[in-house]
């Protein structure tokens, strides 16, 4: 299993803040964001790690992770130099993921769980990590997935105005290889995105084939995007014991 981490964009919601500087490394409590999702892979056993960046900031994330042998892990890098929605990262991994599984965590996605099982128990198609919301107007600007009383994926929607669910995909994605054909072969959807969560999307695809498995989970989670979002993760993480490099 092989990692990604997607820490490309231009975090327009966080300007002025993202002007200069990429989100993934804005601090969260005392360390840059994007330690948070490179502590999530490595817990899961996860140390081959691509690290997609956007070209304005390669520079800082080099000089601040390296090879990543301070982690105990191996990084690459790869330069997105337009972003054109989270599924074109596959396209770029191509090379890196070598027909390997991969599981993909978005840069601004906090958690404060151990995925572990659920990753290392993967058994092909695509895995997906679900949270309960109680706030229906968070659910509406998130990937919401439809289960049935076994926990079956009905359906899932992006960002849509009548949620049909309370469950929300977070940033986080288990695939076999197939997912750089499913990628590959994605149309923007109308928004003009290679998706994963909306439609068409790598998820509808999974979906579709019948081969997509929701893994529900309770426990702390950020999408670190929003000025209230970053101050909330800050504070959640503050006196929480994580490496520190
Ligand atoms: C993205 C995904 C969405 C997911 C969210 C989790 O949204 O498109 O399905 O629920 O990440 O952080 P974005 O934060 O890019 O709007």
């Amino acid at each position: 299993m092989k990692g990604i981490i997607l820490a490309g964009g231009r975090a327009t919601r966080l300007r002025p803040l993202t002007w200069v500087i990429s989100k993934q490394l804005l601090p969260v409590y005392d360390k840059p964001m994007i330690y948070y999702p490179i502590e999530t892979l490595i817990k899961a056993g996860i140390k081959d790690i691509l690290i997609i960046i956007s070209p304005e900031n390669s520079g800082l994330f080099l000089n601040l992770l390296g090879t990543g042998e301070q982690f105990g892990c191996h990084f690459s890098y790869v330069i997105q130099k337009e972003p054109r929605g989270l599924a074109e990262a596959f396209i770029l991994a191509e090379d890196f993921l070598d027909k390997d599984d991969v599981t993909m965590i978005l840069g601004d996605n906090i958690f404060d769980h151990d995925f572990s099982k659920e990753i290392q128990s993967f058994k092909g198609g695509g895995q997906i990590y679900l949270k309960k919301l109680d706030n229906v107007e968070d659910v509406k600007r998130l990937g919401v997935v439809e289960l049935d009383e076994n926990n079956k994926v009905i359906s899932i929607e992006e960002k849509p105005e009548k949620p049909k669910s309370m469950y929300v995909s977070v940033g986080l994605y288990t695939y076999d290889h197939h997912v750089v054909e499913i990628a590959k072969n994605l149309k923007p959807s109308a928004r003009g995105e290679l998706e994963i969560s909306g439609n068409p999307s790598i998820n509808n695809t999974y979906l579709d084939n019948k081969d997509l498995k929701a893994c529900v989970f309770d426990a702390y989670w950020q999408d670190a995007g929003t000025f209230e979002s970053l101050l909330e993760a800050g504070n959640h993480m503050s006196g929480k014991a994580s490496i520190k490099l």
